[in-house]
């Protein structure tokens, strides 16, 4: 019986794994939640969650077909989003034998024209990220080929259809979204019968692009991609979503009408697609961001402060003058009944957004100190408030720089330093001989440069130091002594290509040593939910392992200095700040700092000390403004915020969640 019974739900499991999650229904989340949900979303908290789950899918299928003496056929996508799918599938090859010997893979695009073995081909992508590291067949590995000539194209779009349908179609499909609503190159426009052809990539994808290509300008125009139709016609579709930056694209391929200008739209009536996202990109969603407004929903302390200050915006209105009516005609009355009336609930929601406010009085005074930078400039233009007010209240302050950044440094910069050096020399006498070696060197580097190409190490070395000088300017700005600043430099970040290597043990020890070494009260740490390049990602990824190796049962928290546990006690509080490309909003930080006019000023002075990234950006994301500029208008924003919710004016604010 004990044994049927095992049995029973390991056939149950398998069953359930063989089954394309669409049909298994949503996950647990209420019917009502989701029904403007037009393709089933799945919610996961983060992108390791999503990447086990799907590759347990692919693998399921693998072995589903292999069982059934056929070969599984695979559609893949390239981009960030898939990554850690397929790292999760190498480990499955490695540690649980899954083969990929009878695997027909189909890749979904590649940029036209491109060399197959150019750092930007997605046949290098694939063999680099997935096929290299399993026991993939070659001939059956199929990726459109982007050197074929313009005239015959045609033909051979054709013939990859015919390849895909003699393979006996694709069993299951992986698709990221681009920010223009793209499933693999379907631009706006492209039409539900679309078939694998040439297409122009649209401006927002070029711009997307431009920081793998090292500036837009060598964004390739066009590409060869699968059609809408071609996708459609998979067996099953996963489609993969992470980080903020996909939020707005997300809720309106899930949540709004079948369109032609958003291709994933078309997926809503496909029967067997699955949407994974990761918390961050489902925060548009209307059962993430107003859940109210579809059901009755459990009114957490957190979910009451966000309601009250969205119907506070929604209306127009500060918080403490919400009425009854305002509460009822947002269906809202289920709060303030909970709370008796309408001016209980503003006061509780009031009171509870002013006590988030921390001027200089309020922070840590004499404390020790950690703030990690994943770039040198992040912590001036995140936390430059609070550093200069840290450093009034006597507080002994480290600034960790965790990675170089010198990939982001112009090679027209590192000229004018080498034209420096050899001018020094001229008229001080400094470096001798060594100097004009290294410029000869440098400069003929420089000269046959291609863009994308890797830099001599001496090339990436100025660029590095040009970095560092950068930093401890940017230090003294906000009142810190050079000796404030450590470079870490920690080894995953040193490929000199936009792609990093993952965390490693060695970059987890070099954070250990210094968090023994400075024994500190607190650590800031970027706490981005996403960033273009997932190096802020990546660098909190390492200081998580660290502190969970150091700190085992930390306790969390605002008040987790309190805690009762003497060692744990010990550990330090983290204290996140969102990173360079956007704020936390007033109703998830758990801390405000309030900046003067002339605390802006020596902040936005301080990020003008890292010049090498202030006169054009080379990875302006979406945003064409300089940072200082992005960071005075995010100060600015949040502050008045809290003007329009009808608490204290404010000239400026940073913000802060503790971990
Ligand atoms: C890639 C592809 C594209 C990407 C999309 C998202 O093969 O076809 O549709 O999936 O642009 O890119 P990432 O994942 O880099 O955000």
């Amino acid at each position: 019986m004990t044994s049927g019974t095992r049995h029973d739900a390991a056939d149950a499991r398998q069953a359930r794994d063989n089954a394309p999650v669409a049909m298994r229904g949503p996950s647990s989340v209420s019917g009502a939640l989701t029904a403007l949900e037009r393709i089933p979303t799945v919610v996961l908290d983060d992108h390791l969650d999503i990447a086990v789950q799907v590759a347990r899918r692919i693998a399921s299928v693998i072995r589903a077909r292999n069982a059934e003496g056929r070969d599984a056929v695979l559609g893949l996508a390239t981009g960030s989003t898939p990554i850690g799918v397929y790292r999760e599938l190498i480990r499955m090859h490695r540690d649980e034998g899954l083969s990929f010997r009878r695997v027909v893979s189909f890749n979904l695009d590649e940029y036209y024209p491109m060399p197959p073995d150019s750092i930007h081909s997605y046949h290098r992508f694939m063999w680099e990220n997935l096929f290299a590291h399993v026991d993939a067949d070659r001939k059956k590995v199929h990726i459109p080929d982007g050197t074929v000539p313009r005239p015959k194209l045609e033909a051979w779009c054709a013939g990859y259809e015919r390849a895909i349908r003699d393979a006996g179609g694709i069993d299951i499909q992986i698709l990221g979204i681009g920010k223009t609503g793209h499933i693999g190159f379907n631009e706006p426009g492209s039409g539900e019968q679309s078939r694998t052809r040439l297409v122009h990539l649209d401006a927002l994808t070029r711009r997307d692009a431009a920081a793998d290509f090292f500036g837009e300008d060598f964004v390739p125009r066009e590409a060869v991609t699968m059609g809408v139709a071609t996708i459609f016609a998979a067996r099953e579709i996963v489609i993969i979503a992470t980080g903020e930056h996909k939020a707005r694209v997300v809720q309106r391929a899930v949540e709004g009408p079948v369109d032609i200008e958003v291709a994933a739209t078309f997926l809503q009536r496909h029967p067997a697609t699955t949407f994974y996202v990761d918390a961050a990109a489902a925060g548009d969603l209307t059962r993430v961001a107003t859940p109210w407004l579809l059901d009755q929903v459990e009114w957490t302390p957190r979910r009451t402060i966000e309601a009250v200050t969205w119907l506070s915006a929604k209306v127009g209105r500060a918080i403490l003058k919400l009425t009854q009516q305002d509460y009822a005609e947002h269906k809202l009355s289920s709060l303030v009944a909970r709370h008796g009336s309408p001016g209980a609930v503003n006061g509780l929601v009031f009171n509870e957004l002013g006590a988030k406010i921390r001027g200089k009085s309020k922070l840590p005074h004499g404390k020790r100190v950690v703030c990690f930078s994943p770039h040198p400039d992040d912590d001036v233009i995140s936390m430059g408030g609070i550093l200069r007010k840290l450093t009034e209240n006597g507080n002994d302050i480290i600034v960790a720089y965790m990675t170089s950044g010198n990939i982001a440094v112009f090679d027209h910069d590192v000229r004018r330093h080498v034209d420096f050096l050899l001018r020094m020399q001229r008229d001080h006498g400094v470096g001798g001989a060594d100097v004009k070696a290294l410029a000869k060197k440098v400069t003929a580097f420089l000269a046959r440069k291609k863009p994308g190409d890797v830099d001599i190490p001496e090339v990436a070395d100025i660029k590095r130091l040009i970095r560092e000088a950068e930093a401890i300017s940017g230090l003294e700005t906000v009142g810190l002594p050079a000796t404030s600043g450590r470079f870490l430099n920690l080894p995953f970040y040193q490929t000199g290509k936009v792609k990093k290597d993952p965390i490693g043990p060695a970059d987890v020890k070099i954070v250990k040593k210094l968090l023994q070494e400075t024994d500190p009260d607190y650590i800031f740490v970027a706490g981005d939910l996403s960033d273009p390049h997932g190096t802020h990602r990546m660098c909190k990824e390492a200081i998580d392992a660290a502190v969970a190796e150091l700190w085992p049962n930390r306790p969390r928290g605002p008040h987790a200095h309190r805690s009762t546990d003497a060692k744990a006690a010990r550990s330090p509080e983290v204290w996140l700040y969102r990173g360079a490309w956007q704020e936390w909003p007033v109703t998830e930080a758990t801390w405000l700092v309030p900046m003067s006019q002339e605390e802006l000023r020596f902040k936005i002075q301080a990020i003008f000390k890292h010049q090498s990234q202030k006169d054009s950006m080379p990875f302006p994301g979406q945003d064409d403004r300089e940072f200082w500029q992005r960071v005075e208008q995010r100060n600015k924003d949040t502050a008045a915020i809290l003007d329009q919710l009808g608490l204290a004016e404010y000239f400026a604010m940073e913000a802060y969640v503790v971990d």
